[in-house]
């Protein structure tokens, strides 16, 4: 494993940039990232280029032999560039053209936009493509953050039509897929085609859900046009742009696939606070850990998700190591903190940890934020870290030469999150948080779990959720088919089939395209206020309460015996009394389950717990709470995340782990 840092010359005199990398070595940093808000200072004028600050700081962190990586430096277009051409600017869904002063103000798709990108990232890589030191690309910088992953300007608009001719070629085949025929929305030619704000009410869903993919594949053309000048200078150095984890506005699956490296930024402490709404409903009961570490099972998923991107190891491009500035109370973080996020990365399958950033800043927006260094430039406490571990790089090193060897996948699709983000039907409803019910589960359990895409490929993998498969695919249903017959355990579960890729109902009998696979159907869904529960009955152990939040009630065609079905839940009073709620089919050498409501984190637990064993997916170890477990290669890590010693056995051999510290068995 490597470490690395985020360092920005341009904010501090070149006197001193010999001062800081020398000491970056010392510390055993061997990775910088460097210039990925610079444009200003590379191209103060229109077509007017300085390089010789950049090209001084290249040769004074390469003399450390320190490793480079570029940023390209889109995120934040300069003052004269954002007044001279006003149409590059992001126009949100409330119809505002924003404003020059911050960064990320940009449209991803407007032409002029374009030019002034391939003029400074093309003139970038001319420059340092061949220098020794620069051994990595980043494009970007956390493309949709502040919320500016969809655009509604004028450029958007037209481009939006563009890509519905590709996608529907004539008008019937679009007014069909959206469903136009309901309040009078059929269209007779594109050019009547808007984009969906600023309407009275809601806007029609299909339509919704293409201009979400629309978005998403503006960044990913504003990405691939990136990575195709920088190829063309450039054939080989890998390129990454710095993802944000469990952020849902982007199809990650997508923009990974056209990257050599994933990487993203990790701020356990942010993630745990502001983020959190993305993960706990509101009242929803979240678990306690110690107050400086975040919410591991948060930053966790976001790793999971981040190694599923491409079934392999990811970087860390930002990773916190002291306060932050954007959070509520942006703690100050204790002493072994930093040492416990860098393992819980590398235990997740991170192979580089690059940390933000080197010294905090004097001026603007992040001055409240930490680094390495304080204000004065003395060492802060996570500098004082990062040397005790120095120690332990060999022992990092050869774990991180390791893959991940999940037997539990959890599917993700970023289309099904966002039908049900655009109708939840239920207040908190979310894909994200039902996903996440399930995976954290798994980790009081104690057992791996990978986050992939349904379109993965599954065979590694003995037991796979998939809490929700809303768009019903035929194809997908045809191969998680083969994936039950060659010998796997599938769990699918509620509003699963329910439309069509497009954002229509199916007509077809619920799980729609899944029902054959299934063999029961869902006569009744019932979305359940906070005052409802129907309470349910299984054998299975400490599967009990109720059915909060959704509840499904199914039936088999025949008897269930005759159809083969086994049924491991049932509602015991309520509507559905009676019903099913639960049911198991073997079918070739797999199993086919469908499960009828959103489990509690207990009830998740108890399923999980038994399917595993069935499944034959072992469990790292009992865990109490706060103590994670991961798996690389053959070490398995304990990692505490409380205040108090806790302890586990594993593998016959009782370890005890001390508040924030790390055990490698
Ligand atoms: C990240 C961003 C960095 C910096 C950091 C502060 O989201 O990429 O540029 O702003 O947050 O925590
Ligand atoms: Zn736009």
């Amino acid at each position: 494993m490597e470490f690395g840092v985020c360092y920005y010359p341009e904010h501090w005199p070149p006197e001193r940039w010999s001062v800081d990398a020398q000491m970056m070595r010392e510390a055993g940093i061997r990775l910088v990232r460097i210039a990925e808000f610079a444009w200003q200072q590379m191209e103060p004028a229109e077509g007017h280029f300085e390089w010789d600050w950049l090209d001084q700081a290249i040769e004074v962190l390469a003399a450390q032999d320190l490793q480079i990586i570029l940023g390209t430096p889109t995120a934040a277009p300069p003052a004269w560039l954002s007044h001279a051409y006003p149409e590059i600017l992001l126009v949100d869904s409330e119809g505002r053209q924003r404003r020059f002063g911050s960064r990320r103000h940009y449209c991803p798709t407007q032409p002029t936009y374009h030019q002034h990108a391939k003029r400074i990232v093309g003139a970038m890589v001319e420059r340092y493509a061949q220098h020794p030191a620069v051994v990595g690309w980043q494009i970007d910088n956390e493309f949709g953050d502040h919320e500016t992953a969809r655009c509604y300007c004028d450029a958007c608009s037209n481009q939006f039509r563009t890509w519905l001719t590709k996608r529907y070629k004539n008008i019937d085949a679009l007014n069909y897929a959206w469903g136009t025929d309901f309040w009078s929305q059929a269209y007779s030619d594109w050019e009547q085609i808007e984009l969906p704000n600023l309407t009275i009410t809601d806007p029609n869903p299909s339509q919704v859900l293409d201009f979400y993919r629309y978005s998403s594949d503006a960044y990913l053309q504003f990405q691939q046009f990136q990575i195709d000048i920088i190829r063309a200078h450039d054939p080989k150095i890998p390129i990454n742009t710095n993802f944000m984890g469990n952020f849902a506005d982007l199809n990650y699956h997508d923009l990974s696939n056209a990257l050599d490296l994933v990487t993203w930024d990790s701020y356990p402490t942010g993630y745990a606070d502001v983020h959190a709404w993305r993960m706990y409903a509101p009242g929803e009961a979240r678990p306690e850990f110690a107050y400086d570490v975040g919410d591991p099972y948060i930053t966790g998923f976001s790793h999971a998700i981040m190694y599923g991107l491409k079934q392999a190891p990811f970087w860390i491009m930002e990773q916190q190591c002291g306060n932050i500035n954007w959070s509520s109370y942006n703690e100050g973080i204790r002493p072994g903190t930093t040492r416990l996020w860098t393992w819980h990365a590398l235990a997740s399958g991170a192979d580089a940890v690059v940390y933000f950033r080197w010294r905090a800043s004097l001026n603007a927006q992040e001055q409240y934020h930490s680094g390495f260094l304080r204000h004065d430039a003395s060492p802060a406490q996570a500098f004082e870290e990062l040397i005790s571990m120095q120690p332990e790089q060999e022992q990092m090193r050869s774990i991180a030469a390791e893959q991940l060897n999940a037997e539990v996948a959890i599917l993700l699709d970023y289309n099904d999150l966002w039908s049900v983000q655009i109708q939840p039907h239920r207040k908190d409803f979310s894909h994200m948080r039902h996903l996440f019910v399930y995976y954290r589960a798994l980790q009081r359990l104690g057992i791996p779990t990978a986050i992939v895409s349904p379109d993965s490929d599954l065979s590694q993998y003995k037991l796979v959720l998939a809490p929700s498969l809303i768009l019903g695919d035929t194809q997908r249903a045809e191969l998680l088919g083969s994936y039950v017959e060659d010998g796997g355990s599938l769990l699918l579960g509620i509003r699963s089939g329910f439309k069509t890729p497009s954002n229509r109902v199916t007509d077809l009998s619920l799980p729609g395209v899944f029902q054959p696979l299934m063999n029961v159907s869902v006569q009744d869904w019932h979305a359940l206020s906070p005052k409802a529960q129907y309470p349910l009955k299984s054998h299975i152990a400490g599967l009990n309460g109720a059915a909060t939040i959704w509840a499904e009630r199914l039936e088999s065609n025949a008897a269930a015996e005759d159809a083969g079905i086994e049924v491991l839940a049932s509602y015991a009073g309520g509507p559905f009394d009676g019903g099913h709620a639960l049911t198991a089919r073997s079918l070739g050498l797999g199993k086919a389950l469908y499960m009828g409501w959103y489990p509690t984190e207990d009830q998740a637990v108890a399923l999980l717990a038994h399917l595993a064993q069935e499944a034959d997916v072992p469990r790292l170890a009992e865990l109490p709470h706060g103590l994670l477990a991961a798996k690389r290669g053959e070490n398995t890590i304990l990692m505490n995340f409380m205040d108090e010693t806790l302890s586990a056995d594993v593998q016959g051999k009782h370890v005890d782990v001390a508040p924030r510290d790390v055990q490698v068995i």
